[in-house]
């Protein structure tokens, strides 16, 4: 795999954990969906600051593939919450220049939540000014049986580059920083294959109350570092470019 560039001052690619939406509601003696509820508003304003930022790919994780243990009223609401939000929020993203992909297993969900996130794929198809992929149904270990599994089916040999062509997220480059909110610090079977040259960024602030600064304290940290993909820091050099390179 070749490598061309090290740290970039704004990550390409942000993927976010957005966890901490049950803690603060409970704080506030709500239920757990009135914090995912504001949990979708913190994400509108995530989706502004990214684009302000020039991040051209914005990952989300909103439902994965253990969520469906939760309670059934809480798995429900989830499943309301997106349809809801794309019935309201699909025009204006689309205005806004933002390419909708919704990367998980759809073979689970209603029929017609499928059909609404293929429309939402297909009506934002061309927009350019920022991907959001909103991963629904979607857990790294699915995603790199799905793809092993295709590629078998295709009768093709299993490589790097092949496998990473089948994942569901092989329309975006890896991401360059992930964020978790909420205190916790681990991947929950997020993107496994594709953070693994990520930075990682963890912050306490529960999701809803993720602030802009925080977001912003996340770019700014990111850009201090030195990322050096298996190679040594002499090799790197300081601002980030590779000064040694091997066939
Ligand atoms: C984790 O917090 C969050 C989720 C499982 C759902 C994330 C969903 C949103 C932010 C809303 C956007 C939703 C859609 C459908 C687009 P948690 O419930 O585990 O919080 P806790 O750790 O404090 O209990």
């Amino acid at each position: 795999m070749s490598v061309t560039s090290c740290t970039d001052a704004v990550p390409r690619h942000v993927a976010i954990v957005m966890d901490g939406n049950g803690r603060w509601a409970r704080q506030r003696m709500m239920p757990r969906l009135a914090g995912h509820r504001q949990g979708l508003e913190k994400l509108r304003e995530v989706v502004r600051w990214s684009m302000e930022a020039g991040v051209a790919v914005l990952t989300v994780f909103a439902f994965s593939s253990e969520n469906w243990q939760r309670p059934t009223d809480e798995v429900s609401g989830l499943m309301g919450l997106l349809a809801k939000a794309l019935d309201r929020e699909v025009p204006e993203l689309s205005r806004a220049g933002v390419r909708l992909c919704f990367p998980g297993d759809r073979e689970a969900l209603a029929p017609a939540l499928r059909r609404s996130l293929e429309a939402a794929e297909a009506q934002t198809a061309a927009n350019e000014a920022l991907v959001l992929n909103v991963c629904f149904n979607y857990g790294g270990r699915w995603d790199i049986i799905q793809a092993a599994r295709s590629l078998a089916q295709r009768g093709e040999p299993i490589t790097e580059a092949s496998l990473s062509a089948a994942l569901a997220l092989a329309h975006v480059p890896d991401p360059d920083l992930v964020i978790r909110t909420g205190r916790e610090q681990r991947l929950s079977n997020f993107l496994i294959w594709q953070m693994a040259y990520s930075e990682l960024y963890f912050s306490d602030a529960l999701w809803p109350a993720f602030s802009r600064e925080a977001f912003q304290q996340a770019l700014s940290d990111f850009a201090r570092r030195q990322r050096r993909f298996g190679r040594t820091s002499e090799q790197v050099g300081s601002a980030g470019q590779v000064v040694a390179s091997e066939a």
